[in-house]
């Protein structure tokens, strides 16, 4: 009901009448007047004259109903300590492919290798709940389709030029937008889930910890709008995943990499490979040319390019 109202308050450029809105949602005027005031405790700016409500101003967060089409899907948090913990739940419950858990804060936002992620208001948090039928084997071709989706999406909605670093960071102008991190659940040959977490600065200040940090509003001067990023986001990944993940996936990541051809160095808890970074091969390992003349490929780790 409240994605309809707003629907048609967003249309009309003058008030419409609670009996429109009656007549339109063949529900009461009570009915509409009890949401109408629903939607302005959460932050919609309505008037309310004679000739009826008018819509002023809308927050930007990304609720439910702002989602035409999807909004069964999608779970909006003010607070949770991370989207990838109530993903998993929903997931393991039985939760639609596509269902989204979003949240304006995370108290234990979570990133790779077992780092925090800081998550102040502003920024956009999220984790979609994914069902593809891989084996679990090419589970990282899904976390190589997402990142190079959403830089491609960044760079079609905003104009941003962004970049994709092995193996799943977004950076502009070599400074970090954002983060993926993912979760699968699987049997032996089959993926039962694999929750793909983002974290994008949007309109959120970095911390001061992580200097080479950069946000969508820092580097574009305005702030920027999370529920249009997230719809282009997610409409984007829809028609993606409706494709077969072959191994262009990788290929399409390719174009968009600032890691091949160039010196590297990854980290894990137990290793640190140098070398120079030539290709990334079907299961996303990254292959890299040690100084000795061998290749290793690299599953996972932590990138830096030196
Ligand atoms: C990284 O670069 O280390 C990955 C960061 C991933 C952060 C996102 S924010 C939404 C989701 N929930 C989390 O707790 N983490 C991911």
């Amino acid at each position: 009901m409240k994605a309809a109202i707003l629907r048609m308050l967003q249309a009309a450029d003058e008030p419409v009448s609670g009996e429109v809105l009656r007549a339109a949602l063949g529900v009461s005027r009570v009915a509409v007047w009890k949401h109408v005031h629903k939607l302005r405790e959460h932050g919609y700016r309505i008037e309310t004259s004679a000739k009826g409500y008018l819509l002023k101003d809308a927050p930007d967060l990304p609720f439910s109903w702002e989602f035409p089409g999807r909004e069964h899907r999608v779970h909006f948090h003010p607070v949770v300590t991370s989207t990838m913990d109530v993903a998993r739940e929903l997931a393991r419950t039985g939760c639609e492919n596509f269902t989204v858990v979003v949240a304006e804060r995370q108290t234990s936002g979570r990133g790779r290798l077992q780092r925090s992620w800081q998550s102040n208001a502003g920024g956009l948090y999220f984790t979609v709940v994914l069902r593809p039928a891989l084996p679990p084997m090419l589970a990282s071709r899904i976390n190589f389709c997402a990142s190079h989706t959403l830089a491609q999406v960044i760079r079609s909605e905003l104009g941003v030029f962004a970049e994709v670093k092995w193996p799943n960071d977004i950076l502009v102008e070599g400074g970090k937008l954002a983060g993926m991190l993912s979760e699968m659940e699987a049997d032996s040959d089959r993926i039962l889930h694999v929750n793909i977490g983002i974290g994008i600065n949007v309109n959120n200040t970095p911390s001061k910890a992580l200097p080479e940090a950069v946000s969508l509003r820092g580097i574009l001067k305005r702030p920027v709008s999370r529920k249009a990023l997230l719809v282009a986001f997610l409409d984007a990944l829809e028609a993606r995943m409706a494709e077969p993940l072959t191994a262009a996936v990788i290929d399409e990541w390719k174009q968009f990499a600032v890691t091949l051809n160039r010196r590297v160095r990854i980290v894990t808890r137990s290793e640190t490979t140098e070398g120079i970074a030539m290709d990334v091969d079907a299961r996303g390992s990254l292959l890299v040319r040690l100084d000795d003349g061998r290749t290793k490929a690299v599953l996972y780790g932590d990138c830096f390019h030196v």
